[in-house]
């Protein structure tokens, strides 16, 4: 059915590498808070019966409790994020735009985004956006909406406005890709404003080019200093506009002269000036398409037209794919980042608290060994009611020990063949 196939093409997606290895990870957790909450009643236990384990130390383990609880929820709420920069009507609105197959942003004359724009999934069915700020949810019934509430308000260019929008109608939204689209990096003065509060926990960039002019300064710039301050960003190049190569009268070969131009220059860009990557990585990461005809060819698609209805000018075959390439490119560069970057940490925290946990039983198991010792050199004064005890307690802590000592263990192989399989 159609439905099958549909999920069947869904989980191709790389972004799916993203998607099972946050589950795993907490699945991992799960596990972990279990541990946790059933070694602190054993704690608190320990605690009121033989003041074996003190004060200080049953607050430390109440800690991991509240530690675990932390960062399940921050795993919760992790996302791969992709910022879109370049000049004003490059057509960044319009690229994000068509990788939704859908006109969310407003774009085009009199649609200049004018602030930061951030399109993330929601489960509700309806689309509502929040102003930075604000908790309130502005309900969003259509695309003239969402333009007239972005121009409607004075806000300022590096605030932010987020944009929910149905998770189910959009693959990437589903598999917790974010969208953050900005205004022409030649309009603002405050790019390191930017940088700081919109860019530093980006996965992915995008420079959104106008095919038909060079990269400016101010496009340059911006990059420079995004590489300055974060190490290596992964950063994709997309000539837009290229459509309109296809309406000019020069031959192929000289369009073909230009491509080859810009694509140098771009290479140069990544490598020699930004030097976040080497020459094979960043030829593959250089793209020719246009955001308007992608974007239109996908509306038709939707209607359960071909395609190429949506197309602008000759050539469109060539330069969907081209499109459809860079998706595909980008997904796979955001999927693997963001599991390096979010989950190496998260499982590293993993492993280090289960250590501290095995620690610490260890040397209350101590304790409770001298302690018993001690109690059965002084046998004497001990009724054997007492005795029983000490040995139950004994017992019941090794257990304990155990158990912690074989979730440990689980933990640290199940969060490298997580790590192995997914990178
Ligand atoms: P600002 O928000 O003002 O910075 O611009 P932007 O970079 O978001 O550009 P936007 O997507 O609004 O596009 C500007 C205009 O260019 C719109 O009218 C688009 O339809 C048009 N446009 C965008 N991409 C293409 C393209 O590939 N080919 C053609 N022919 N037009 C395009
Ligand atoms: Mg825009």
């Amino acid at each position: 059915s159609e439905n099958r196939t549909m999920h069947i093409n869904a989980d191709k997606s790389p972004l799916q590498v993203f998607v099972r290895a946050k589950k795993k990870i907490n699945d991992i957790y799960v596990e972990i808070e279990e541990y946790v909450a059933e070694t602190t009643t054993f704690i608190n236990a320990l605690h009121a019966e033989a003041e074996i384990v003190d004060k200080a130390e049953r607050e430390l383990f109440e800690s991991y409790v509240l530690k675990v609880a932390g960062i399940r929820e921050v795993l919760a709420r992790d996302h791969m994020k992709v910022a879109f920069f370049g000049r004003t009507s490059n057509g960044k609105s319009s690229v994000i735009n068509a990788m939704l197959r859908e006109k969310i942003l407003p774009s085009g004359i009199g649609h200049t985004t004018n602030c930061f724009c951030q399109v993330e999934g929601s489960d509700s069915s309806e689309a509502y956006l929040m102003k930075e700020g604000s908790e309130e949810k502005l309900n969003v019934v259509n695309i003239k909406q969402l333009a007239n509430a972005l121009c409607q308000e004075k806000l300022s260019e590096s605030s932010l406005v987020r944009i929910f929008w149905p998770r189910e109608r959009c693959n990437l939204l589903r598999d917790d890709v974010v969208f953050v689209d900005s205004p022409g990096v030649d309009v603002s003065a405050n790019l390191d404003d930017w940088i700081d509060n919109h860019c530093l926990n980006a996965d992915v960039f995008v420079l959104v080019l106008n095919a038909e002019s060079t990269m400016t300064r101010a496009e340059k710039q911006f990059f420079h200093t995004v590489s300055q301050k974060l190490s290596k960003p992964n950063i994709f190049i997309l000539n837009n506009r290229w459509d309109a190569s296809a309406n000019e009268p020069e031959s192929q070969e000289s369009l073909d002269k230009v491509r080859s131009q810009h694509t140098e220059r771009c290479i140069d860009f990544l490598t020699k000036e930004l030097k976040v990557t080497n020459e094979k990585e960043a030829a593959e990461r250089v793209f020719f398409v246009s955001a308007r005809e992608a974007l239109q060819a996908r509306i038709e698609e939707a209607k359960g037209n071909s395609p190429s209805q949506g197309a602008i000018a000759e050539g469109f075959h060539a330069r969907y794919f081209e499109f459809q390439d860079f998706e595909r490119k980008f997904e796979e560069c955001i999927s693997k980042s963001a599991v390096q970057t979010k989950f190496e940490k998260h499982s590293s925290r993993g492993k280090t608290l289960s250590g501290d946990m095995r620690s610490m039983l260890d040397n209350i198991y101590e304790r409770i060994t001298i302690f018993r010792n001690l109690k059965l050199d002084q046998k004497t004064l001990l009724s054997e009611r007492i005795q029983g005890t000490e040995t139950e307690m004994m017992n019941v802590t090794r257990e304990m020990k155990l158990k912690i000592h074989n979730m440990v263990e689980e933990v640290e192989q199940k969060v490298s063949k997580a790590l192995n399989e997914e990178i």
